[in-house]
């Protein structure tokens, strides 16, 4: 199977770099490689980011300027993704859609960090899973689903087994876009997955190791979110 596979920043480094998940994440894409599956990786930028449109900001750059330092961090998080892998994966952060695709024919993973201003890796993942072609694309994030409200400020948020493209829309729009923002699809990303209607599931750490068989058909504890 062709899949697409973002690991947030929120997991890869939701403060420090979480050395454990980048480890499990790469002993994962082995295995899935092993299995003859076609990987495509994005990575996204987490607390480092964060710290760098914090700071930026503070010395009033521009929004724009802000994204790109964003993305910045995010090709950072790719080159050590590609540390990771090893021969496995291609040597650079690739940076357009095109080449990522062309790694993959070759048989290597292609890992992307950021392309563009205004969005997040949610969106590239998306772009990436649409012009590639997936047939599934995974967003690994620290909360491991989808919810009602964010969790992290509502206590009373619960954990969506499924939801519908447009529901997720609804929830992911009432936010603005700006640089730095957390929210678990950016709606740039969601827009896409409605568009595509590509088979999307948002999984949490402890399904990193479980993708293999999650792809084989088994359950998994996070959010499917299916088209209409
Ligand atoms: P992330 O994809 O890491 O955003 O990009 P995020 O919402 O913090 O996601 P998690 O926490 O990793 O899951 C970090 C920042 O980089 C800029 C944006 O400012 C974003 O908030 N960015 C990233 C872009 O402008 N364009 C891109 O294509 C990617």
């Amino acid at each position: 199977m062709r899949v697409t596979l973002c690991f947030g920043g929120s997991i890869l480094a939701p403060e420090e770099l979480d050395m454990d998940c980048i480890r499990a994440v790469a002993q994962m894409l082995r295995a899935l490689k092993s299995q003859k599956h076609e990987v495509l990786v994005v990575t996204g930028g987490g607390r480092p980011s964060r710290k760098y449109i914090e700071a930026a900001r503070k010395l009033k750059a521009s929004n724009t300027y802000c994204d790109i330092m964003g993305i910045d961090v995010t090709r950072l998080n790719a080159r050590l993704m590609i540390a990771a892998l090893g021969d496995l994966a291609e040597r650079e952060p690739l940076a357009t859609f095109e080449a990522a695709i062309r790694v993959t024919l070759k048989g290597k993973v292609p890992v992307m960090g950021g392309v563009t201003p205004g969005q997040t890796t949610d969106a590239v993942a998306a772009m990436l899973a649409s012009s590639s072609k997936s047939e599934l694309l995974v967003f690994f994030t620290d909360v491991g689903g989808v919810y009602t409200a964010d969790p992290k400020l509502n206590p009373r948020a619960k954990k969506l087994e499924v939801i519908t493209v447009r529901e997720l829309m609804r929830l992911v729009t009432v936010k603005k876009m700006k640089p730095g923002i957390s929210m678990v699809i950016d709606p740039v990303g969601a827009k896409l997955i409605q568009r595509t209607g590509i088979r999307t599931l948002v999984l949490g750490r402890r399904d990193i190791k479980r993708l293999p068989e999650i792809l084989r058909g088994a359950k998994h504890s996070g959010t499917t979110i299916v088209p209409g």
